[in-house]
């Protein structure tokens, strides 16, 4: 109540795009939300979302009085106070972020002098706010304020994200843009830092970064923990509760994926390199990452004696449970070296698309994991999925070739597998 309502132009109706969009307008603003993919937004005006978020399509009905999606450019400036660039930053050939999309995007704003603010919410290097300010400027859009305002919402839990952050995060070289981006957020409970643009950008890849190191961390220590008979969930549990630490991303598993820890890393990496500089830390990160994988592998090797013309059970293909996302997922590096060693891939997951697994030939995919297990001679939990703890395993044991069973994310309990006839391998777990 007594929050002035905006007109927001957002660009790009990706993940980010929506999720701030229609955050935006539940808040009360009112949203233009553009995309140049016309299949996209045909899609989200017949009242469809075109990626699984909870709760998100749920929010875009609620609001859809306050929100237009468009192709068209005019539309979506016509009237907007603030325009929030949501474009994808993915890696180029060198590792460096590919903006070719944001500068398209603030290319077309050239001409909208009643812009009170242009705001980057994408993932970008640090230094590109001070490149968008230059490029205002000589559009003649001196007067319009600049921001940096990074998302820090995980997948599966954006909405939720969004309106209850841990921090809202604005860098401006101007009090009033900080401001003005402030009291857009009115509403969200969580703390707002201001800082400079530069900070500001460093602050979403830092977080990221340090994100990974957690979890490669654990897994190093996971992989002492086997050869010292420690148990890992031991460890991580006890170590999280020392507050300076927190229980969170301290998770063993088979290695960290997605849309966004393997790209920002690499993308940092690429950063500190470009100004001469080499990140000791967070090359070993990635490193313990990528062995994660390699470790899974050999595992299973050293049980069969060999890959060639063995069948293996991928359980669990997404990079996280509860998404459809198969962004560099590990199950994708898996099948390649399983199918590089000769192996046969068996496979299930729940919500993973079938063209994900399409180019993985001489694979199959099946609707249940029971039928992914039978036949098989070795099998890996992949992805942590819920419905792996329901799957009958005496009866699946039986169905096996072998019942070899790597649990790569500790999801089922040890010595019940082992009771069942398993030989069970998993992460840091003696
Ligand atoms: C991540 C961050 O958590 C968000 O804060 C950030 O905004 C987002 O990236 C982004 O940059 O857009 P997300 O990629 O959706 O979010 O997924 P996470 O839940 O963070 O999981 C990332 C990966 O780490 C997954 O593969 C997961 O399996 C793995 N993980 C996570 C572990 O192996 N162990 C853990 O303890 C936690």
């Amino acid at each position: 109540v007594g929050t002035p309502v905006r007109q927001v132009a957002v660009f790009g109706a990706g993940y980010i795009g929506l999720v701030t969009g229609a955050c935006l307008a539940e808040l009360g603003h009112r949203v233009v939300i553009r995309d140049i993919n016309p299949d996209k937004i045909e899609l989200l005006r017949s009242g469809d979302v075109p990626i699984y978020e909870p709760g998100l399509g749920d929010m875009i009905t609620r609001n859809k009085e306050r929100l237009t999606f468009t192709l068209d450019l005019q539309e979506t400036l016509d009237g907007a106070e603030i325009a929030y660039v949501c474009v994808d930053t993915p890696p180029s050939a060198s590792g460096d972020a590919d903006l070719s999309r944001l500068w398209s995007v603030v290319r077309s704003l050239e001409g909208a002098t009643h812009l009170r603010a242009v705001v980057v919410k994408s993932t970008v290097p640090v230094g590109t706010g001070a490149r968008v300010r230059s490029a205002l400027d000589a559009a003649g859009l001196a007067h319009v304020g600049y921001a940096a305002n990074p998302e820090f919402t995980a997948e599966g839990r954006a909405v939720n994200d969004f309106l209850h952050p841990d921090r809202i995060v604005i860098g401006s070289a101007d009090e009033a843009t900080a401001a003005l981006i402030a009291e857009l957020h009115e509403g969200v409970d969580g703390p707002v830092a201001v800082m400079d643009v530069r900070s500001a950008e460093m602050v979403k890849l830092a977080s990221n970064a340090l994100l990974a190191t957690k979890i490669s961390f654990i897994n190093e220590i996971a992989t002492l923990c086997e050869k010292t008979g420690a148990d890992v969930e031991e460890v991580a549990r006890a170590v999280g509760l020392d507050h300076r630490l927190g229980p969170h991303f301290l998770r063993p598993g088979i290695g960290w994926g997605g849309s966004c820890f393997p790209k920002d890393s690499e993308a940092l990496r690429q950063l500190a390199s470009n100004t001469g500089y080499h990140l000791q830390l967070l090359s070993a990160v990635i490193e313990v990452n990528n062995l994660q994988k390699r470790r899974a592998i050999q595992k299973l090797k050293d049980e069969l004696g060999t890959l060639t013309g063995m069948r293996v059970a991928l359980l669990g293909l997404t990079f996280k449970p509860g998404t459809d996302d198969m962004r560099e997922a590990p199950s994708t590096v898996l099948a390649a070296r399983l199918l590089a060693e000769g192996a046969e891939v068996s496979c299930w997951d729940p919500m993973a698309r079938p063209a994900d697994t399409e180019p993985w030939t001489s694979t199959s995919r099946y609707e249940r994991p029971e039928e992914a297990l039978e036949g098989a001679d070795a099998a890996i939990v992949v992805t942590e999925w819920p419905q792996l703890k329901e799957v009958d395993w005496a009866r699946a044991a039986g169905t096996m070739r072998r019942p070899v069973l790597f649990d790569g994310r500790n999801l089922l309990n040890p010595a019940e597998m082992r009771a069942l006839g398993f030989t069970y391998m998993s992460v840091g777990r003696p």
